[in-house]
């Protein structure tokens, strides 16, 4: 009988504008090391806008960003979409989740969500107040009825960018937690 796997080949992890990017290169450390032999990232324009895509560049093996088309062939959503073993969106925020919640495709992140033919992950990272929202609540039930996976945020004392204070807010899973739980989605999938 052959070994469950722990880890993967691919690796696509789609990052937006939420104030938990600035955590982003801890967690591509840790899934590189631990988890994914080759990585790629896809930001969306206000990720670009919270972190240099130069650093992200420095920990991951290929950065993609939003841009015109040109002639110069490069892997387009359908491409990555298909490269991807595993698709996380980390950070997700509230308004990637509407998008693929809806079905819309405005940029090259939820383009290839979109094209996704696997299951993709979110992880996302709101405010609690936004996180209480009933439509914030409905598109998270909606993306898990299309099949797709929320691992949901947890409870932990953080600093808040909008009162400059350490207060008990929702964050990301911790990368060794959510690698565990990457790990058992392998055996599912
Ligand atoms: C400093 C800063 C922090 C933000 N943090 C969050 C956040 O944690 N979660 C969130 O959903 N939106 C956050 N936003 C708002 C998003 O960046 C904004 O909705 C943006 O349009 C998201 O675009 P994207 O989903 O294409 O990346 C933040 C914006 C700024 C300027």
């Amino acid at each position: 009988m052959s070994e469950p796997r722990s880890s993967i080949d691919h690796l696509l992890v789609g990052v937006s504008g939420s104030i938990a990017i600035l955590n982003l290169p801890t967690y591509l450390v840790a899934l590189r090391a631990a988890f994914a032999r080759e990585v790629r990232v896809i930001m969306t324009g206000a990720a670009a806008q919270l972190l240099s895509p130069s650093t992200v560049a420095l920990l991951c093996d290929e950065v993609f960003l939003d841009e015109v088309p040109t002639s110069q062939k490069r892997p387009g959503h359908v491409e990555l979409a298909n490269w991807a073993d595993m698709f996380l969106i980390l950070p997700a925020s509230a308004n990637i989740l509407g998008q693929a919640a809806n079905g819309l495709a405005q940029n090259l992140l939820t383009t290839t969500i979109l094209a996704s033919q696997t299951p993709v992950i979110f992880c996302p990272n709101l405010n609690e107040k936004m996180w209480s929202k009933e439509a914030v609540q409905r598109n998270l039930r909606t993306l898990t009825e299309d099949g797709h996976v929320v691992v949901g945020p947890k409870h932990a004392p953080a600093y808040e960018v909008g009162t400059g204070v350490v207060t008990d807010t929702l964050v990301l899973p911790e990368p060794d937690v959510l690698i565990g739980r990457l790990e058992k989605m392998l055996r599912q999938f």
